[in-house]
């Protein structure tokens, strides 16, 4: 009996101790607030917004943190307001902070993003009739053309000169194919005067960001052409912004017409433009039936950017699924033309201009034919319903 008692006095005596023990506060909420806006934070970050449009703020804390309140402040009112609700108005070109407050219970967290307010942009539109696109540079661009990529030297000689021959004017080259030379070679050996022909080359990432006058000066002796039309910066990288700072200084000089990018999405280009003083007169990324960059796209062209596309075909390895796709395949013969047009023209009435790659001379000629017919809507609406986000290179 005594020995029950004594363990009996044991628990008690336990479950006092950890009666008496202080309580642990209630786990912390999480201090940081993640500010969103379509799906993309936007936290201690810049949002660009266009002049009369209108945005949701989302704020996201501990769900577990209890009863909130929000408040919303802007620093600069008559440029962007905020409601209760976190609705944003973009009202007049300039920049402002929003302040984001969170109360829950007694304890307040904070954060805050900026807006800059762009004015809105032209979207850039095709003549149809010229084949042509007015660049923010002020230059035109012929809106088809060749790509060469994987062309070694004579076969690119070749195809751009079998391009020249057929009337296409616009050709696409860069440091890294390695065929700058002969590019510039076939233009100096043709006929066709040089302000007739639109050369776009880019310089790469590494070496070339580093020493960016250097990459651009090379690029002019390479082409010898006596100047670039189009210079572009290959994918985002280290100095991206030093490299497009010495385009934009080679264009103030006369060097090269108009300067770009090139593998810019959202993101990237929301994150660069606010460095940059000249805004991009192209952005060439990859599109195609399977990559069709729906939401990129207008994005790109409501600043008034042109838009470009690399491996309209898929590129090589998928040529064959795409221009053999049923659908691509049933509208192309009901226009008695190829899958390879139907692709091009899709492109061009959706605003993309087009290098599809070639070193076939009779394909080089195909890719230019595609002004003799137009897709309905029906027609590409059907191609749209393609897309599978399928991309077919890295950047
Ligand atoms: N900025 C970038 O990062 C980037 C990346 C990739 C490419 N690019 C640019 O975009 C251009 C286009 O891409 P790409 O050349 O790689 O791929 P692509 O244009 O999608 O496909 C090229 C392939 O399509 C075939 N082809 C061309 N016309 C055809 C036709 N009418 N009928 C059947 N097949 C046809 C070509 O074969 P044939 O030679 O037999 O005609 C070649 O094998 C490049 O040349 C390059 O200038 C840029």
């Amino acid at each position: 009996m005594k020995k029950i008692i004594g363990i009996l006095l044991m628990c008690m005596a336990a479950v006092l101790t950890i009666s008496m023990v202080p309580k642990k506060p209630a786990k912390e909420a999480n201090r940081k607030l993640v500010l969103e806006i379509n799906n993309r934070s936007y936290t201690k970050k810049t949002c660009r917004m266009r002049k009369g449009s209108k945005v949701s703020l989302t704020v996201k804390t501990d769900p577990a943190a209890g009863k909130k309140k929000t408040r919303y402040v802007s620093s600069n009112p008559e440029c962007v307001s905020v409601n209760q609700k976190g609705t944003i108005r973009a009202k007049k070109k300039g920049t402002a902070k929003i302040k984001v407050t969170v109360t829950e219970g007694k304890k307040n967290v904070s954060s805050w993003l900026k807006i800059k307010v762009v004015q809105k942009e032209k979207s850039p539109v095709f003549d149809f009739e010229k084949k042509t696109v007015r660049l923010n540079s002020g230059y035109d661009m012929p809106i088809m053309g060749l790509g060469t990529y994987s062309l070694s030297d004579e076969e690119c000689y070749r195809s751009v000169t079998a391009l020249l021959n057929a009337g296409g004017r616009l050709i696409d080259t860069a440091y890294m194919y390695g065929n700058e030379a002969a590019v510039g070679r076939a233009i100096r050996d043709s006929d066709v005067p040089r302000e007739e022909i639109f050369v776009i080359t880019k310089i790469y990432p590494g070496e070339q960001f580093k020493n960016p006058e250097k990459a651009i000066q090379d690029a002019l002796d390479r082409l010898d052409i006596g100047y670039i039309d189009m210079m572009l910066l290959h994918h985002p990288g280290k100095n991206d912004v030093k490299a497009y700072k010495a385009m934009e200084q080679a264009a103030a000089d006369g060097k090269i017409h108009s300067i770009g990018l090139s593998n810019w999405y959202v993101e990237e280009l929301e994150e660069f433009l606010p460095q940059v003083s000249v805004t991009p007169a192209l952005v060439q990324n990859e599109i195609h039936p399977y990559y069709q960059e729906n939401d990129v796209i207008p994005y790109i062209q409501d600043l008034g950017i042109v838009v470009q596309g690399w491996y309209p075909f898929g590129g090589r390895g998928h040529t064959a699924e795409l221009l053999g796709d049923s659908v691509i395949s049933e509208i192309a013969d009901a226009h008695g033309v190829t899958s390879a047009q139907v692709i091009l023209r899709w492109n061009l009435q959706r605003g993309v201009v087009v290098i599809p790659g070639s070193g076939n001379p009779d394909h080089i000629k195909e890719n230019l034919d595609i002004f003799g017919f137009e897709l309905t809507e029906d027609e590409m609406s059907r191609i749209r319903a393609l897309d599978r986000n399928e991309k077919h290179d890295w950047y």
